[in-house]
């Protein structure tokens, strides 16, 4: 592991391993007017959601890098005390990208990067049409972070009105899908919050046992990695060990050899590749079966302890943690 004090290094380096580490980030597209009512555009990905109630958002303009000046995104709200942000999908990325161009002062990057005006409900300053969902925000507070260059300043701003499109919708939700936003991650990488890249983790309904309840073979198992342990941890209460022996019991007990499934499992006991393939199909049911089958013919692997976590480690992935605890307590369940 590297230490790095950020007061021994300068600040572009800082600032690398933030935008890199700091990520994905959402983007805001912001949106002021100047002084004299010019609409400005400029994206910001050092940019968040604060609060519900009431709604409030944060994004940071830096003080330019190079000089240390500051944005006219900042100076804009700092003379109107008004923003709308609007939020970037991947259709649009292109245009923002254009957009973040340094033009001069009075430059409308509406026209320069081919968005349509909408026009705002309270508030001067316009969002974007093309996007899914604008805010349109009053400045709360405004907090400068220092004062050299890349400081940030820290703009917080209250949504007093949200236009979103219909199509974003799905019921009363918006859908990830439909959104389809982007964010900013470190050098030129961009993410696309859609597809394989999304995926669902119920919420906690209860606290768990936690990983100090965990026994010291799952803790140390080489097979089960942090996310499996943590489905163990997150179980309301410590499995009986009495429903477990009953279901080794039942799993373990003589096989009628006519039984569709038993020949099969017990000639594949001896194909040591079987077992690997079932796994690697995630077919957890047949893989325990092949288990129960060698431990009932004495033929049980040195490894047994591994192959139970494998297979546990199947059923967890599949959502049965119940039965993935079922295996790994076999060793209780069979004293
Ligand atoms: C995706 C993206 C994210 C950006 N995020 C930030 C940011 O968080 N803070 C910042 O100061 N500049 C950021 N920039 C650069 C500004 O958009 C750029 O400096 C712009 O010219 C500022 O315009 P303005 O002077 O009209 O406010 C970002 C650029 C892009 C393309």
């Amino acid at each position: 592991m590297r230490h790095i004090d950020p007061a021994t290094i300068h600040h572009s380096e800082s600032h690398r391993y933030l935008l890199a580490g700091v990520a994905p980030r959402p983007i805001a597209f912001v949106g002021t007017v100047d002084g004299e009512g010019r609409p400005n555009l400029s994206p910001f990905s050092f940019f968040n959601a604060f609060g519900a109630n009431p709604p409030v958002v944060a994004f940071s303009p830096a003080n330019r890098g190079s000089d240390g000046t500051q944005k006219h995104t900042y100076f804009n709200i700092r003379a109107t005390g008004e923003f709308t942000v609007s939020v970037v999908s991947y259709s649009m990325v292109e245009q923002v990208s254009l957009a973040s161009g340094d033009f001069p002062e009075g430059v409308d990057e509406f026209i320069k990067a081919g968005f349509m005006k909408l026009p705002s409900h309270k508030i001067k300053p316009f969002g974007v049409a093309e996007s899914p969902m604008v805010m349109e925000c009053r400045l709360l507070h405004y907090v400068e972070l220092g004062n050299g260059p890349a400081s940030g300043n820290l703009m917080i701003g209250e949504v007093v009105m949200f236009h979103i499109k219909e199509s974003a919708f799905e019921g009363t939700y918006l859908n990830a899908e439909r959104l389809d936003l982007v964010a900013r991650m470190g050098g030129p990488l961009y993410c696309r919050a859609s597809g394989p890249a999304v995926f669902s983790l119920a919420k906690p309904t209860h606290p768990g046992i936690g990983f100090d309840a965990l026994p010291d073979h799952l803790r140390t198992s080489t097979v089960l990695t942090g996310n499996d342990l943590a489905k163990f941890a997150g179980v309301k209460s410590y499995p009986e060990i009495a429903a477990v022996r009953d279901f080794w019991t039942g799993l373990l007990a003589p096989e009628d050899a006519a039984a569709p499934g038993a020949a099969d499992a017990l000639g594949a006991a001896s194909a040591p590749d079987a077992f690997d393939i079932e796994l690697r199909v995630g077919a957890a049911d047949r893989a325990l079966a092949m288990l129960a089958a060698r431990i009932r013919t004495g033929a049980a692997a040195v490894s047994l302890r591994d192959e139970l976590h494998r297979v546990a480690q199947a059923y967890l992935r599949s959502g049965n943690v119940e039965r993935a605890w079922q295996c790994v307590l076999a060793e209780e369940g069979l004293a």
